[in-house]
Protein backbone atom coordinates (compact mmCIF):
# COMPACT_ATOMS: atom_id res chain seq x y z
CA UNK A 1 0.00 0.00 0.00
CA UNK A 2 1.09 3.32 -0.85
CA UNK A 3 0.47 6.80 1.33
CA UNK A 4 -2.55 8.77 0.71
CA UNK A 5 -2.84 12.27 0.05
CA UNK A 6 -4.90 11.29 3.34
CA UNK A 7 -2.08 10.43 5.39
CA UNK A 8 -0.92 13.92 5.13
CA UNK A 9 -1.11 17.72 6.11
CA UNK A 10 -2.30 19.71 3.20
CA UNK A 11 -3.94 22.70 4.49
CA UNK A 12 -1.52 26.16 3.27
CA UNK A 13 0.80 23.61 1.45
CA UNK A 14 1.55 23.88 -1.69
CA UNK A 15 1.15 20.77 -3.61
CA UNK A 16 1.93 19.48 -6.98
CA UNK A 17 -0.83 17.39 -8.49
CA UNK A 18 0.46 14.92 -11.25
CA UNK A 19 -3.03 14.63 -13.22
CA UNK A 20 -3.67 12.78 -16.42
CA UNK A 21 -6.03 15.28 -18.53
CA UNK A 22 -4.88 13.67 -21.58
CA UNK A 23 -8.09 13.80 -23.21
CA UNK A 24 -9.62 13.12 -26.89
CA UNK A 25 -9.81 15.75 -28.96
CA UNK A 26 -11.84 16.35 -31.88
CA UNK A 27 -9.63 16.24 -35.06
CA UNK A 28 -11.38 18.84 -36.70
CA UNK A 29 -12.41 21.66 -33.95
CA UNK A 30 -10.12 20.78 -31.05
CA UNK A 31 -13.20 20.91 -29.14
CA UNK A 32 -12.64 17.78 -26.16
CA UNK A 33 -14.32 14.96 -27.06
CA UNK A 34 -14.58 13.00 -23.66
CA UNK A 35 -14.28 14.50 -20.24
CA UNK A 36 -14.57 11.75 -18.35
CA UNK A 37 -10.95 12.04 -17.24
CA UNK A 38 -11.42 15.87 -15.85
CA UNK A 39 -14.59 14.41 -13.94
CA UNK A 40 -12.25 11.70 -12.51
CA UNK A 41 -9.77 13.99 -11.30
CA UNK A 42 -12.41 16.35 -9.08
CA UNK A 43 -12.62 13.75 -5.86
CA UNK A 44 -8.58 14.77 -5.18
CA UNK A 45 -9.37 18.57 -6.26
CA UNK A 46 -12.14 18.26 -4.36
CA UNK A 47 -10.55 17.12 -1.10
CA UNK A 48 -7.38 19.91 -1.83
CA UNK A 49 -9.84 22.77 -1.85
CA UNK A 50 -11.54 21.74 1.60
CA UNK A 51 -8.63 21.23 3.36
CA UNK A 52 -7.26 24.03 2.08
CA UNK A 53 -4.49 23.22 -0.21
CA UNK A 54 -2.65 25.60 -2.68
CA UNK A 55 -3.18 23.03 -5.68
CA UNK A 56 -1.06 22.94 -8.53
CA UNK A 57 -2.16 21.01 -11.10
CA UNK A 58 -0.14 19.36 -13.86
CA UNK A 59 -0.77 17.30 -17.21
CA UNK A 60 0.54 16.19 -20.33
CA UNK A 61 -1.89 16.82 -23.20
CA UNK A 62 -1.33 14.80 -27.07
CA UNK A 63 2.19 14.10 -28.03
CA UNK A 64 3.52 17.73 -28.68
CA UNK A 65 7.25 15.79 -29.02
CA UNK A 66 8.97 18.42 -26.72
CA UNK A 67 7.54 21.34 -28.60
CA UNK A 68 5.20 24.39 -27.98
CA UNK A 69 1.87 23.06 -30.08
CA UNK A 70 -0.91 25.64 -30.08
CA UNK A 71 -3.62 22.84 -30.31
CA UNK A 72 -2.36 21.34 -26.94
CA UNK A 73 -2.37 24.38 -24.66
CA UNK A 74 -4.24 23.46 -21.20
CA UNK A 75 -6.69 26.70 -21.84
CA UNK A 76 -9.27 24.74 -22.82
CA UNK A 77 -9.19 22.17 -20.37
CA UNK A 78 -9.10 24.99 -17.48
CA UNK A 79 -12.20 26.45 -18.78
CA UNK A 80 -14.16 22.59 -18.67
CA UNK A 81 -12.22 22.08 -14.88
CA UNK A 82 -13.85 25.66 -14.55
CA UNK A 83 -17.37 24.69 -15.52
CA UNK A 84 -17.02 21.33 -13.68
CA UNK A 85 -15.70 23.13 -10.47
CA UNK A 86 -17.77 26.47 -10.75
CA UNK A 87 -14.48 27.40 -9.47
CA UNK A 88 -11.74 29.96 -11.16
CA UNK A 89 -8.82 27.95 -13.11
CA UNK A 90 -5.49 30.39 -13.41
CA UNK A 91 -3.60 28.85 -16.08
CA UNK A 92 0.35 30.01 -16.63
CA UNK A 93 2.36 29.95 -20.13
CA UNK A 94 4.53 27.27 -18.81
CA UNK A 95 5.20 24.36 -16.53
CA UNK A 96 8.43 24.90 -14.82
CA UNK A 97 10.58 28.92 -14.39
CA UNK A 98 9.95 32.07 -13.46
CA UNK A 99 6.55 32.51 -14.82
CA UNK A 100 5.48 29.20 -13.18
CA UNK A 101 7.35 30.29 -10.09
CA UNK A 102 4.91 33.86 -10.04
CA UNK A 103 2.03 31.86 -10.91
CA UNK A 104 2.40 29.63 -8.15
CA UNK A 105 3.31 32.31 -5.60
CA UNK A 106 0.19 34.24 -6.27
CA UNK A 107 -2.00 31.28 -5.35
CA UNK A 108 -4.17 31.86 -2.00
CA UNK A 109 -5.38 28.46 0.07
CA UNK A 110 -7.82 26.64 -1.88
CA UNK A 111 -6.63 28.23 -5.18
CA UNK A 112 -5.78 26.23 -8.17
CA UNK A 113 -3.41 26.88 -10.97
CA UNK A 114 -2.99 24.86 -13.84
CA UNK A 115 0.42 24.60 -15.37
CA UNK A 116 0.89 24.52 -18.69
CA UNK A 117 1.41 20.66 -21.25
CA UNK A 118 4.38 19.14 -19.68
CA UNK A 119 5.50 17.58 -22.39
CA UNK A 120 6.11 20.94 -24.53
CA UNK A 121 9.52 19.92 -22.80
CA UNK A 122 11.23 17.08 -24.17
CA UNK A 123 12.79 16.79 -20.65
CA UNK A 124 9.35 15.42 -19.45
CA UNK A 125 9.54 12.05 -21.48
CA UNK A 126 13.57 11.89 -20.84
CA UNK A 127 12.64 12.25 -17.23
CA UNK A 128 15.37 14.43 -17.10
CA UNK A 129 16.20 15.13 -13.51
CA UNK A 130 16.88 18.95 -13.50
CA UNK A 131 13.58 19.23 -15.02
CA UNK A 132 12.08 17.03 -12.64
CA UNK A 133 13.45 19.18 -9.61
CA UNK A 134 12.19 22.27 -11.10
CA UNK A 135 8.85 21.16 -10.75
CA UNK A 136 9.50 19.99 -7.39
CA UNK A 137 10.60 23.65 -6.69
CA UNK A 138 7.29 24.73 -7.04
CA UNK A 139 5.58 22.73 -4.03
CA UNK A 140 5.98 21.30 -0.56
CA UNK A 141 4.10 17.86 -1.62
CA UNK A 142 3.55 15.96 -4.14
CA UNK A 143 0.35 13.74 -5.65
CA UNK A 144 0.02 11.38 -8.14
CA UNK A 145 -3.67 10.98 -9.53
CA UNK A 146 -2.71 10.38 -12.89
CA UNK A 147 -3.34 6.33 -13.47
CA UNK A 148 -3.85 7.06 -16.76
CA UNK A 149 -0.12 7.87 -17.00
CA UNK A 150 1.22 5.59 -14.27
CA UNK A 151 2.55 3.13 -16.63
CA UNK A 152 5.07 6.19 -18.04
CA UNK A 153 8.62 7.03 -16.03
CA UNK A 154 8.37 10.34 -16.90
CA UNK A 155 9.72 13.32 -14.95
CA UNK A 156 6.50 14.48 -13.65
CA UNK A 157 4.81 10.94 -13.29
CA UNK A 158 8.53 9.15 -11.31
CA UNK A 159 11.35 11.88 -10.98
CA UNK A 160 9.68 14.26 -8.97
CA UNK A 161 8.53 11.74 -6.50
CA UNK A 162 12.65 11.90 -6.09
CA UNK A 163 12.34 15.41 -4.64
CA UNK A 164 9.18 15.71 -2.64
CA UNK A 165 7.13 13.78 -0.33
CA UNK A 166 5.13 11.48 -2.95
CA UNK A 167 1.60 10.17 -1.99
CA UNK A 168 -1.04 8.89 -4.25
CA UNK A 169 -4.54 10.64 -5.00
CA UNK A 170 -7.45 9.22 -4.62
CA UNK A 171 -8.10 8.66 -8.46
CA UNK A 172 -4.81 6.50 -8.73
CA UNK A 173 -5.97 5.02 -5.05
CA UNK A 174 -9.26 3.26 -6.56
CA UNK A 175 -8.00 2.14 -10.10
CA UNK A 176 -4.92 0.34 -7.75
CA UNK A 177 -7.88 -1.56 -5.77
CA UNK A 178 -10.44 -2.09 -8.08
CA UNK A 179 -8.27 -3.46 -10.68
CA UNK A 180 -5.77 -5.61 -7.81
CA UNK A 181 -8.87 -6.92 -6.69
CA UNK A 182 -9.24 -8.69 -10.19
CA UNK A 183 -5.81 -10.08 -9.73
CA UNK A 184 -6.21 -11.21 -6.41
CA UNK A 185 -9.47 -10.67 -4.91
CA UNK A 186 -12.29 -11.16 -7.76
CA UNK A 187 -15.40 -12.96 -7.27
CA UNK A 188 -15.88 -16.58 -8.79
CA UNK A 189 -17.14 -17.00 -11.71
CA UNK A 190 -14.35 -14.41 -13.29
CA UNK A 191 -14.74 -13.62 -17.32
CA UNK A 192 -12.14 -11.35 -19.24
CA UNK A 193 -13.95 -10.46 -22.77
CA UNK A 194 -11.24 -9.37 -25.04
CA UNK A 195 -11.92 -7.31 -28.29
CA UNK A 196 -9.46 -4.86 -30.26
CA UNK A 197 -7.52 -5.54 -33.19
CA UNK A 198 -4.45 -7.45 -32.48
CA UNK A 199 -3.61 -10.41 -30.22
CA UNK A 200 0.07 -9.35 -29.85
CA UNK A 201 -1.83 -6.22 -27.48
CA UNK A 202 -3.67 -9.15 -25.69
CA UNK A 203 -0.58 -11.47 -25.16
CA UNK A 204 0.89 -10.80 -22.19
CA UNK A 205 -2.36 -9.85 -20.49
CA UNK A 206 -4.15 -13.15 -21.27
CA UNK A 207 -1.35 -15.24 -20.13
CA UNK A 208 -1.16 -13.60 -16.94
CA UNK A 209 -5.07 -14.16 -16.32
CA UNK A 210 -5.27 -17.37 -17.36
CA UNK A 211 -4.51 -18.52 -13.23
CA UNK A 212 -7.75 -16.10 -12.18
CA UNK A 213 -10.07 -16.39 -15.00
CA UNK A 214 -12.59 -19.37 -15.54
CA UNK A 215 -13.47 -17.66 -19.09
CA UNK A 216 -11.69 -16.04 -21.82
CA UNK A 217 -14.29 -14.53 -23.98
CA UNK A 218 -13.05 -13.32 -27.22
CA UNK A 219 -14.04 -10.99 -30.09
CA UNK A 220 -12.71 -8.04 -31.86
CA UNK A 221 -10.19 -8.01 -35.13
CA UNK A 222 -8.20 -10.43 -33.05
CA UNK A 223 -10.54 -13.13 -33.26
CA UNK A 224 -9.79 -13.88 -36.80
CA UNK A 225 -6.15 -14.97 -35.76
CA UNK A 226 -7.81 -17.49 -32.90
CA UNK A 227 -10.30 -18.76 -35.63
CA UNK A 228 -7.41 -19.25 -37.87
CA UNK A 229 -5.51 -21.04 -35.54
CA UNK A 230 -8.60 -22.93 -35.36
CA UNK A 231 -8.38 -24.20 -38.96
CA UNK A 232 -11.06 -21.51 -39.99
CA UNK A 233 -10.67 -19.38 -43.33
CA UNK A 234 -10.91 -15.69 -42.26
CA UNK A 235 -11.23 -14.45 -45.96
CA UNK A 236 -9.43 -10.76 -45.90
CA UNK A 237 -9.26 -10.28 -42.37
CA UNK A 238 -6.18 -9.21 -40.88
CA UNK A 239 -4.57 -11.91 -39.21
CA UNK A 240 -1.27 -12.50 -37.50
CA UNK A 241 0.07 -14.62 -38.73
CA UNK A 242 3.41 -14.90 -36.78
CA UNK A 243 1.11 -15.28 -33.70
CA UNK A 244 -1.03 -18.35 -34.74
CA UNK A 245 1.09 -20.80 -33.04
CA UNK A 246 1.15 -18.75 -29.83
CA UNK A 247 -2.98 -18.51 -30.23
CA UNK A 248 -3.19 -22.01 -30.18
CA UNK A 249 -0.65 -22.56 -27.07
CA UNK A 250 -2.72 -19.86 -25.64
CA UNK A 251 -6.21 -22.30 -26.17
CA UNK A 252 -4.09 -25.43 -24.58
CA UNK A 253 -2.99 -23.80 -21.68
CA UNK A 254 -6.63 -22.63 -20.92
CA UNK A 255 -7.88 -25.81 -21.37
CA UNK A 256 -5.30 -27.36 -18.92
CA UNK A 257 -6.18 -24.64 -16.52
CA UNK A 258 -10.21 -25.10 -16.98
CA UNK A 259 -10.07 -22.04 -18.74
CA UNK A 260 -13.44 -21.69 -21.18
CA UNK A 261 -12.36 -20.08 -24.36
CA UNK A 262 -15.80 -18.50 -25.71
CA UNK A 263 -14.76 -17.59 -29.73
CA UNK A 264 -17.28 -16.54 -32.24
CA UNK A 265 -20.07 -18.56 -33.66
CA UNK A 266 -20.58 -16.41 -36.56
CA UNK A 267 -19.60 -12.68 -37.88
CA UNK A 268 -20.57 -9.77 -39.79
CA UNK A 269 -18.19 -9.65 -42.62
CA UNK A 270 -18.40 -6.99 -45.32
CA UNK A 271 -16.29 -6.12 -48.72
CA UNK A 272 -14.26 -3.60 -47.06
CA UNK A 273 -14.41 -1.44 -43.71
CA UNK A 274 -16.45 1.15 -45.26
CA UNK A 275 -19.76 2.63 -44.15
CA UNK A 276 -21.25 2.24 -47.68
CA UNK A 277 -20.27 -1.23 -47.66
CA UNK A 278 -22.46 -4.39 -48.08
CA UNK A 279 -22.43 -6.75 -45.43
CA UNK A 280 -23.79 -10.01 -44.41
CA UNK A 281 -23.86 -12.73 -41.51
CA UNK A 282 -21.44 -15.47 -41.89
CA UNK A 283 -21.15 -18.81 -39.80
CA UNK A 284 -17.30 -18.99 -38.96
CA UNK A 285 -17.21 -21.79 -41.55
CA UNK A 286 -18.42 -19.89 -44.54
CA UNK A 287 -16.28 -16.71 -44.09
CA UNK A 288 -16.21 -15.34 -47.93
CA UNK A 289 -12.49 -15.69 -48.85
CA UNK A 290 -13.43 -11.63 -50.32
CA UNK A 291 -14.61 -10.53 -47.37
CA UNK A 292 -13.53 -9.35 -44.06
CA UNK A 293 -14.75 -9.64 -40.85
CA UNK A 294 -16.18 -6.47 -38.95
CA UNK A 295 -17.75 -7.23 -35.98
CA UNK A 296 -19.55 -10.67 -34.09
CA UNK A 297 -22.51 -11.87 -35.14
CA UNK A 298 -26.24 -12.50 -33.40
CA UNK A 299 -25.24 -16.24 -32.56
CA UNK A 300 -21.99 -14.90 -30.81
CA UNK A 301 -24.02 -12.20 -29.03
CA UNK A 302 -25.93 -14.83 -27.77
CA UNK A 303 -23.49 -16.88 -26.70
CA UNK A 304 -21.23 -14.33 -24.89
CA UNK A 305 -24.12 -12.94 -23.17
CA UNK A 306 -25.28 -16.81 -22.09
CA UNK A 307 -22.12 -17.38 -20.43
CA UNK A 308 -21.21 -13.75 -19.34
CA UNK A 309 -24.52 -14.01 -17.40
CA UNK A 310 -23.16 -16.26 -15.11
CA UNK A 311 -20.04 -14.43 -13.88
CA UNK A 312 -20.07 -12.31 -10.46
CA UNK A 313 -16.76 -10.74 -12.17
CA UNK A 314 -16.22 -9.47 -15.76
CA UNK A 315 -13.70 -7.44 -16.75
CA UNK A 316 -13.65 -6.04 -20.38
CA UNK A 317 -11.09 -4.58 -22.81
CA UNK A 318 -11.37 -4.34 -26.28
CA UNK A 319 -14.21 -3.25 -29.15
CA UNK A 320 -15.97 -6.51 -30.83
CA UNK A 321 -15.96 -4.90 -34.20
CA UNK A 322 -15.11 -1.51 -36.39
CA UNK A 323 -17.26 0.40 -33.93
CA UNK A 324 -16.59 3.87 -35.49
CA UNK A 325 -19.03 2.12 -38.18
CA UNK A 326 -22.81 2.32 -36.65
CA UNK A 327 -23.78 -1.04 -38.71
CA UNK A 328 -20.62 -2.56 -37.30
CA UNK A 329 -21.13 -1.49 -33.57
CA UNK A 330 -23.98 -3.91 -32.73
CA UNK A 331 -21.65 -6.71 -31.05
CA UNK A 332 -20.14 -3.79 -29.34
CA UNK A 333 -23.04 -2.24 -28.35
CA UNK A 334 -24.58 -5.65 -27.14
CA UNK A 335 -21.77 -6.22 -24.93
CA UNK A 336 -21.62 -3.00 -23.36
CA UNK A 337 -25.44 -2.77 -22.55
CA UNK A 338 -25.30 -6.33 -21.26
CA UNK A 339 -22.30 -5.56 -18.51
CA UNK A 340 -24.48 -2.31 -17.78
CA UNK A 341 -26.97 -4.46 -16.76
CA UNK A 342 -25.14 -7.32 -14.99
CA UNK A 343 -25.73 -8.09 -11.33
CA UNK A 344 -21.53 -8.64 -11.17
CA UNK A 345 -19.08 -6.52 -10.84
CA UNK A 346 -18.16 -5.08 -14.19
CA UNK A 347 -14.46 -3.54 -14.79
CA UNK A 348 -13.99 -1.48 -18.05
CA UNK A 349 -10.27 -1.30 -19.04
CA UNK A 350 -9.67 2.19 -20.01
CA UNK A 351 -8.81 3.36 -23.69
CA UNK A 352 -11.57 3.50 -26.13
CA UNK A 353 -13.20 0.57 -24.44
CA UNK A 354 -13.97 3.25 -21.95
CA UNK A 355 -14.77 5.74 -24.55
CA UNK A 356 -17.26 3.50 -26.09
CA UNK A 357 -18.94 2.80 -22.56
CA UNK A 358 -19.06 6.97 -22.02
CA UNK A 359 -20.42 7.84 -25.48
CA UNK A 360 -23.23 5.44 -24.47
CA UNK A 361 -23.63 6.69 -21.45
CA UNK A 362 -23.75 3.45 -19.32
CA UNK A 363 -20.31 4.59 -17.38
CA UNK A 364 -22.57 5.15 -14.31
CA UNK A 365 -24.06 1.46 -14.25
CA UNK A 366 -20.69 0.05 -14.62
CA UNK A 367 -18.48 -1.03 -11.20
CA UNK A 368 -15.22 0.83 -12.49
CA UNK A 369 -14.19 2.22 -15.65
CA UNK A 370 -10.15 2.78 -16.09
CA UNK A 371 -9.24 6.04 -16.81
CA UNK A 372 -6.09 4.51 -17.99
CA UNK A 373 -5.62 2.54 -21.31
CA UNK A 374 -1.84 1.32 -21.29
CA UNK A 375 -1.86 1.57 -17.73
CA UNK A 376 -4.64 -0.60 -16.96
CA UNK A 377 -3.33 -3.00 -19.39
CA UNK A 378 0.18 -3.26 -18.04
CA UNK A 379 -1.27 -3.81 -14.48
CA UNK A 380 -3.71 -6.66 -15.37
CA UNK A 381 -0.52 -8.02 -17.45
CA UNK A 382 1.11 -8.03 -14.00
CA UNK A 383 3.74 -5.20 -14.55
CA UNK A 384 4.81 -2.43 -11.98
CA UNK A 385 3.75 0.80 -12.53
CA UNK A 386 6.73 3.56 -12.26
CA UNK A 387 4.40 5.72 -11.22
CA UNK A 388 2.95 3.85 -8.45
CA UNK A 389 6.00 2.13 -7.24
CA UNK A 390 7.78 6.02 -6.88
CA UNK A 391 5.40 7.16 -4.09
CA UNK A 392 5.96 6.87 -0.33
CA UNK A 393 5.03 2.98 0.92
CA UNK A 394 2.72 3.49 4.09
C1 LIG B 1 -2.89 7.65 -22.21
O1 LIG B 1 -3.75 8.30 -22.81
O2 LIG B 1 -2.80 6.42 -22.31
C2 LIG B 1 -2.00 8.37 -21.25
O3 LIG B 1 -2.38 9.68 -21.08
C3 LIG B 1 -0.55 8.27 -21.68
O4 LIG B 1 -0.37 8.92 -22.90
P1 LIG B 1 0.84 8.49 -23.85
O5 LIG B 1 0.45 7.15 -24.43
O6 LIG B 1 0.93 9.56 -24.90
O7 LIG B 1 2.07 8.38 -23.01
Amino acid sequence: MKKSIKDVEVTGKKVLVRVDFNVPLDPKTNDIMDDSRIIAALPTIWYLIEHKARIILCSHLGRPDGKVVESLRMTQIAERLSQLTNLPIYTVSDCVGARARNAVDKLRNGDILLLENLRFHSEEEANDPNFSRQLAELADIYVDDAFGTAHRAHASTYGVAKFLPAYAGLLLEKEIRVLGNLLTNAQHPFAALLGGAKVSDKIKLINNMLDKVEMLVIGGGMAATFLKAQGYGVGLSGVEADKIELANALITTAKKNNVSIYLPLDVIVADAIDDSSKYAIAPISMIPGNKLIVDIGPQTIELFTENLKKCRTVFWNGPMGVYEIPQFSRGTKAMAELLANLSATTVVGGGSTAEIVTEMHLGFKMTHVSTGGGASMSFLEGKTLPGVEVLMDE
